[in-house]
């Protein structure tokens, strides 16, 4: 093995490339993240120590061929894992938080509100017996819900039951008898007025001071609700409720009590009505996204079964359901993979042009390099549970570096070029049981001896450019790309050049 590699000539990519993503800072970080999978057989490794970044309004593209762990990398980001899973190693910070660590509750409320996921067959991740309006609606009621539940924890079941409080709504009552100057307002009946007013008014400071108490407390719980989601919408929210209540309270004692104490269950009504979507509002924000995803007539679709959408419609549907809840983050498993070319374009445009409209971060899985060339801004190439080679789209398309890179540029079609497709030799490692060293020198041409023995280090060939291949070991003998990735590179650039020059 070691002979034919030096026969192969220089390796011919530049030492440094691209540009550092400058003052950018991650949405998303995966550190070293090992997933397993208990099985009668033994235990499958399906991911083995992959790290990346996600950065803001960008698309990552994770390619790789069947079985090599896209599918449980994007699932342990989104906390949907089999149980028979178990995340070996590793972090997955969003925000400043583990979500390798945080509580399920909390989880919800992240999968619901902040990361949000397309699969790859429409038909397995829609209800066929529910109307695709429902459907649509059903996922914002239940984030609805689950937001006011925490609201509710942390406000503290005490206040919210105050706005019920029988004997504020007497006060309230005689206060507007005598507000109206009916004469049956004894005199007593006012002085009792007054005695309840100021005794309310005792029993409600401390109890605002103890909220004030609580929420900072839990704030400094570190990972506890109120400081996890400090920044995230529902805290804020809560807090805003949490200040509107105070000023109403505030005014309680200012103005006259029915005014303050209607002003008091306004704020509470707003605040609520703000985490809780009623159906109706639910329907009107669905109809919005059915429109923003591409689907016309929505009123009338709507009240439609999923079997009368088409495949690219459902597909649309689905993307609409993730959309709900105003993701900052999009993942997308193989999405068009069950669709003919035509609609692929058209869902491929479709998640380009929410991404923009939206600046989300995106999340895309294929196996298709053509695919990766219309969407990504950042390539992770994956193959038996690694990362083998990570860049921007031009490095691993113009540059790349890892035999596995190559042999799957070499299997996609090039219009210029007369060449046979070259099919990968071998089939994918059983992840029963990895392949030490390099997983894939069993199917490499360009394997050495060392590669069967040692797993190789990611190597640094530019600021943006990353490969795993004991290749690019300075002790390694020069190893050239295969002509055909070369020739198709060639073919590329000249493409590019003609159409820069308007020749095509
Ligand atoms: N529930 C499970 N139990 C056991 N093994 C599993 C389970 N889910 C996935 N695996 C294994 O984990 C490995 C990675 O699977 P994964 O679904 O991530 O692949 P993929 O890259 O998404 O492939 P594809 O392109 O076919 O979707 C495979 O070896 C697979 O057999
Ligand atoms: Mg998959």
């Amino acid at each position: 093995m070691e002979k034919d590699i030096k026969a192969l000539g220089t390796i011919d990519y530049p030492k440094e490339v691209g540009e550092v993503p400058s003052g950018k800072a991650p949405v998303l970080s995966v550190r070293n993240l090992s997933v397993s999978f208990k099985t009668d057989e033994g235990m499958v490794r399906a991911v083995r120590g992959v790290s990346f970044d996600l950065y803001k309004g960008e698309t990552l593209c994770i390619v790789g061929e069947s079985g090599s762990g896209k599918s449980v990398t994007s699932k342990t980001i989104m906390g949907i894992l089999a149980p028979s899973a178990h995340i070996d190693s590793g972090s997955i910070i969003y925000e400043g938080e583990d979500l390798t660590k945080i509580s399920e509750e909390e989880f919800h409320l992240i999968r619901g509100t902040k990361i949000g996921m397309v699969f790859q067959d429409p038909l397995s991740s829609l209800n066929p017996i529910m109307k695709v309006g429902k459907q649509i609606t059903e996922v914002m009621i239940i984030n609805g819900d689950r937001v006011k539940k925490i609201y509710k924890d942390i406000i503290n079941d005490s206040l919210i039951a105050y706005k019920n409080d029988q004997r504020l709504i007497s006060i309230a009552k005689s206060e507007m008898k005598y507000k109206n100057g009916r004469k049956n307002v004894t005199k007593e009946e006012k002085a009792e007025n007054k005695a309840a007013f100021q005794k309310e008014k005792e029993r409600v400071l401390p109890l605002l001071e103890e909220h004030r108490k609580k929420l900072a407390e839990k704030k400094k719980e570190g990972r506890k609700a109120a400081r996890a989601y400090k920044k995230k919408c529902f805290l804020e929210y809560a807090d805003e409720g949490l200040s509107l209540l105070k000023k109403a309270f505030a005014s309680l004692f200012v103005g006259g009590f029915t005014e303050a104490y209607g002003n008091f269950i306004a704020a509470h009504r707003r605040y609520v009505s703000k985490l809780r979507v009623s159906r109706k509002e639910a329907k009107k924000r669905a109809l919005t996204i059915m429109k923003e995803v591409g689907i016309r007539d929505a009123e009338r679709r709507f009240n439609q079964y999923p079997f009368e959408f088409s495949g690219g419609m459902r597909q649309r549907i689905v993307i609409a359901i993730a959309l709900t809840a105003d993701p900052d983050v999009l993942i997308c498993d193989e999405p068009t993979t069950a669709l003919d070319v035509t609609i692929q374009a058209q869902i491929l445009e479709l998640i380009n042009r929410l991404k923009k409209a939206r600046n989300m971060s995106v999340i895309f899985i294929t196996h298709d390099l053509g695919v990766v060339a219309n969407m990504a801004d950042r390539v992770a190439v994956m193959y038996a549970g690694k990362i083998v080679e990570y860049g921007t789209v031009e490095d691993i398309f113009f540059r790349p570096a890892h035999p596995y890179t190559w042999a799957l540029l070499s299997s996609i079609p090039d219009v210029d070029s007369k060449e046979r497709l070259e099919a990968i030799p071998g089939t994918p490692p059983n992840m029963l049981f990895p392949p030490k060293g390099d997983a894939f020198a069993l199917r490499s041409r360009y394997a050495m001896g060392i590669d069967f023995k040692e797993e190789p280090p990611m190597y640094k060939l530019s600021s943006t450019h990353y490969a795993a291949t004991w290749l690019l070991d300075e002790r390694a003998p020069v190893a050239k790309r295969p002509k055909i990735v070369s020739t198709r590179i060639e073919n590329s650039l000249k493409r590019e050049e003609e159409r820069k020059n308007g020749l095509r």
